[in-house]
């Protein structure tokens, strides 16, 4: 889950390289490199970190060239160090890769046999030697990677150089996307119209092992078998300005902000807010009577929304729900049922593990649905049926806006279903969508108990393990709240089912151990509120996410109540997701922790 780039330019592209860069930071961040053609022979910069050390290092040794390759790595072979840095290269031959060479070993070894020599401990490099051999057998650069290709087991997205050819540039896909960019007397590739966005909107996207020969005026594409295959130019509607942080200290605090807003936005896409009504975009390839069970499966923060869905889908639609984490759902050989339906979450639409899973679902015949942010990607391309969340550009890793707005459309999916099925009557279908048509204002007042949560955080962030609890549509909360923590603080963070504390986690309890409990009003409430207590009992430290009523009978337990808005218990989710998302954003924070780039992760995470 690399980003990669490639320019065939008019002029120098070094600048532009490092720009499209920018915008594919969110594919990782542990290094980053350039490499161009300069007289006769390649040239590269590369750097250790963030893309920032790149431009330090480029501005201090300048790179010239009109045709380049830029790559922002997430590592996967090889240590994050400036020697296992992208492009790799050899005399002849420069290459930057997303994906995994899963037979990089056999490869290797069979390319020392013939005398090459490895700099790096990537799987990457491999694929410059492989290259370099046919070169150096006669090959020309096309049948030289024509030859290449079919012996790369795993995913990949490459962009090649070749010493000496000022206008050529070769890239490929397996498993990986990959898109060409047209310009006007430059061609360029990316790992997706973002990255190629300031350079044209003028965009190809590559099918899975297509590979393709540019020059400056034109492109020819090949499929596997090597013919010439004919694939549409579009006009992307990706915008080229780079979103930045307006006032606030990181993207993350800003997309919090923002959820009232593109909650609104989303909301108004789903529901006729005239007359409170569920109003989808687009009529269903499907009829819900016809479905006898839905399948959902996303991974991380979409997953958590899956799974709070699985509760509004049951209970809203009758409709039976089976949930999987999209790493599992194709490998458990689950029975399906042809025509049933397949619903995917994911904010970047390029997760390889949902991609994977949603192909597998159409293989087997499923109805397939998903809901994604970015309109462009391939997990939108490639589904049935597409519901976009208007969320805006998510820039912060960690997933919050992208989160609420996912339920949002969730909410009115189970709401449409629940009334196709004849489950939901007219006035049931009011009552929902006037509670949805709400949840901007909740959520605004649901953002006022932020100075109330800063002061909390110091405490959590004095923790070395946090629990989350609630029932119901808060038990997923919970989950999401834990992972929310730990992935931004470091801190080590679980989410329970509140009744299933007393199974084991309860011996966790003691008087350094904050527990957050997810309790709103509902038919759960006192439930909740007895485990609440059993951990009371044992000297946890409770912080109590509840309303008004909720906090006047049992504040008295907690060390603090965050209190929200008085609401209808069914789309609760969607606002006590706010005081949880400020929690870990507030804690990490005055950790002082990287909030928007936390060690390790990457926004988009293209591989298995
Ligand atoms: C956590 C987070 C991740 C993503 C997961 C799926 O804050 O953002 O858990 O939710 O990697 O990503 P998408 O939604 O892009 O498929």
């Amino acid at each position: 889950m690399c980003g990669i780039v490639g320019i065939l330019g008019r002029g120098p592209v070094a600048d532009r390289l490092i720009d499209s860069l920018k915008r594919l930071e969110y594919r990782g961040y542990d290094s980053a490199g350039i490499g161009t053609l300069k007289g006769n022979h390649i040239e590269l910069r590369r750097a250790e970190g963030k893309l920032r050390n790149l431009e330090t290092r480029v501005r201090c040794h300048p790179l010239s060239g009109h045709v380049g390759i830029g790559h922002t790595r997430w590592a996967t072979h090889g240590k994050p160090t400036e020697h296992n840095a992208h492009p790799h290269a050899t005399d002849n031959v420069a290459v930057v890769h997303n994906g995994i060479i899963e037979n990089f070993r056999e490869l290797r070894a069979e390319l020392k046999q013939h005398g090459a020599c490895f700099a790096s401990e990537t799987d990457t490099e491999v694929v410059a030697h492989l290259i370099d051999s046919y070169l150096k057998n006669g090959c020309s650069p096309q049948d030289a990677v024509k030859a290449s290709l079919p012996r790369l087991v795993g995913a990949f997205a490459l962009a090649i150089l070749f010493k000496g050819q000022h206008d050529l540039m070769i890239g490929a896909r397996k498993g990986s996307p990959l898109a060409i960019g047209h310009g006007e007397g430059e061609m360029y590739l990316g790992s997706d119209a973002i990255a190629l966005a300031p350079l044209t909107d003028l965009i190809t996207y590559l099918e899975d092992g297509d590979w393709a020969v540019l020059n400056r005026n034109f492109a020819v594409v090949y499929d596997t078998q090597g013919t010439v295959a004919r694939r549409e130019v579009v006009k992307s509607a990706t915008s080229s300005v780079l979103v930045d942080k307006a006032n606030y200290r990181h993207f993350m605090a800003k997309e919090i902000h923002e959820q009232p807003e593109v909650i609104g936005q989303t909301l108004a896409h789903y529901v006729d807010i005239a007359n409170e009504s569920v109003a989808l975009p687009q009529e269903l390839p499907f009829n819900f009577n016809e479905i006898g069970h839905i399948s959902i499966t996303a991974c991380g923060t979409a997953g958590y929304a899956g799974h709070i869905a699985k509760y509004w889908f049951e209970r809203l639609a009758r409709l039976p729900v089976e949930l999987d984490v999209a790493s599992e759902f194709r490998y458990r050989e689950a029975p399906m049922r042809k025509g049933d339906l397949a619903v995917f979450i994911s904010q970047s639409g390029e997760t390889a593990d949902t991609l994977a899973a949603l192909r597998y679902a159409k293989s087997q015949g499923l109805h397939t649905l998903s809901i994604v942010n970015v309109q462009s990607s391939t997990i939108a391309r490639e589904s049935g049926t597409v519901l976009q969340t208007l969320a805006g550009p998510e820039i912060g890793v960690a997933s919050t806006k992208a989160f609420t707005c996912q339920l949002v459309v969730l909410a009115a999916l189970a709401v449409a279903a629940g009334k196709a099925r004849g489950e939901l009557s007219e006035s049931d279908e009011i009552d929902l969508v006037r509670a949805l048509i709400e949840i901007p204002r909740l959520v605004t007042a649901a953002l006022a108990s932020e100075p109330q949560i800063e002061k909390l955080a110091r405490d959590i962030a004095k923790s070395r393990d946090v629990l989350y609890l609630g029932r119901g549509t808060s038990f997923p909360l919970a989950l999401e709240g834990a992972l929310k923590l730990k992935e931004i603080s470091y801190i080590h963070a679980a989410g329970y089912a509140a009744g299933e504390l007393k199974h084991g986690p309860i011996a966790l309890v003691d008087e350094s151990v904050p527990v957050i409990v997810i309790a709103p009003c509902d038919r759960l409430f006192e439930k909740t509120i007895s485990n609440m207590q059993e951990v009371a009992a044992r000297g946890g430290k409770i912080i109590l996410i509840t309303d008004a009523s909720g906090a006047a009978e049992v504040s008295k337990d907690a060390l603090a109540t965050i209190v929200l808005p008085k609401m209808g218990t069914t789309f609760t989710p969607i606002v006590y997701a706010i005081p949880v998302q400020l929690l870990a954003y507030h804690t990490a924070s005055l950790m002082g922790t990287d909030v928007d780039q936390p060690r390790n992760l990457a926004k988009s995470v293209t591989v298995e």
